[in-house]
């Protein structure tokens, strides 16, 4: 299956330190590539590479807050010179902040609209330059939601930053393909990772999400791997723009 192996590549992979990122970072290794992984807390990173080792390949961490928006260009700058091109960039780092739109506060909707949609164009933009500059071909991965489509209770910013995720990833498909550049995005459904706990620890919801999904369960990080893996590969060259859903079914029923 030469065409799903992702030997020579080197993919940067925000959030990559735990929970669905993690989870792609391990497949994607395992399928050949060299890994970069960004997120804030240095000691769970250094955990992530030390579970990685057995892949033989080479793992490299960085700790950023990407809060910081603006010092996302010189980060990446850094990260070229410190490992060499990156062909492959997996944007899976978010966060939420729940409560009624009538309660929540303007910080916590532009905390969550700056990580989770900015930093995202921020880091997408920092490597179609280097990937155009370069004349070479580059794959990006945008993780979604189901909140891309539709909606929940207490989540307005999160549903507004994924909707704006589905129409980011069509727009730089659109001014990127002719640059050999595909930027796809993969909706996860709900997904048993630290994001979720406060949801899953609580019986009702539990219950609700496996009655919900027609495959009657919460979905894990390695769910999404395979599909990253595949979307990153030579088997998509020709896919580009879509927003893949891999939600058990969710967004299939009502
Ligand atoms: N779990 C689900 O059911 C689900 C469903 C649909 C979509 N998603 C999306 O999937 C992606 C991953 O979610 P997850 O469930 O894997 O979450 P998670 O287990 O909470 O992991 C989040 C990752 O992002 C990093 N991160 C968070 N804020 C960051 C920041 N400001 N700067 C840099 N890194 C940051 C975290 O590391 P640090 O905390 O150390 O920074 C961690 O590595 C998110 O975009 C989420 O919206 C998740």
């Amino acid at each position: 299956m030469t065409k799903f192996n992702l030997d020579g590549k080197r993919a940067l992979i925000t959030g990559g330190s735990r929970g669905i990122g993690f989870g792609i970072a391990r497949e994607m290794a395992q399928a050949g590539a060299d890994l970069v992984l960004v997120a804030r807390d240095p000691a769970r990173l250094r955990q992530a590479r030390d579970e990685l080792e057995d892949t033989g390949r080479s793992i490299g961490i960085r700790s950023f807050d990407l809060e910081d928006v603006e010092g996302i260009a010189a980060l990446y700058a850094e990260l070229l010179d410190a490992y060499g091109p990156i062909d492959i960039l997996v944007n899976s780092a978010g966060l939420t902040r729940r409560g009624s739109a009538h309660q929540l506060s303007l910080d916590d909707w532009n905390l969550v609209i700056t990580v989770n949609l900015t930093a995202v164009f921020a880091l997408c933009q920092a490597f179609g330059r280097e990937r155009i500059s370069s004349g070479s071909r580059g794959k990006i991965i945008n993780i979604a939601s189901l909140m891309s489509d539709a909606a929940r209770q207490d989540n307005s910013p999160y549903a507004a930053s994924k909707g704006g995720i589905r129409q980011l990833t069509k727009a730089l498909a659109v001014d990127w393909a002719r640059y050999g550049i595909n930027v796809n995005a993969i909706g996860p459904g709900y997904i048993h990772t630290d994001l979720t706990r406060s949801l899953w620890e609580d019986a009702e919801f539990d219950q609700w999400v496996k009655a919900r999904t027609p495959m009657g369960r919460w979905g894990t990080p390695e769910d999404i791997a395979a599909t990253a893996v595949f979307l990153a590969s030579e088997a998509a060259d020709f896919i580009t723009g879509q927003l893949i859903y891999v939600d058990g079914g969710w967004l299939a029923t009502f």
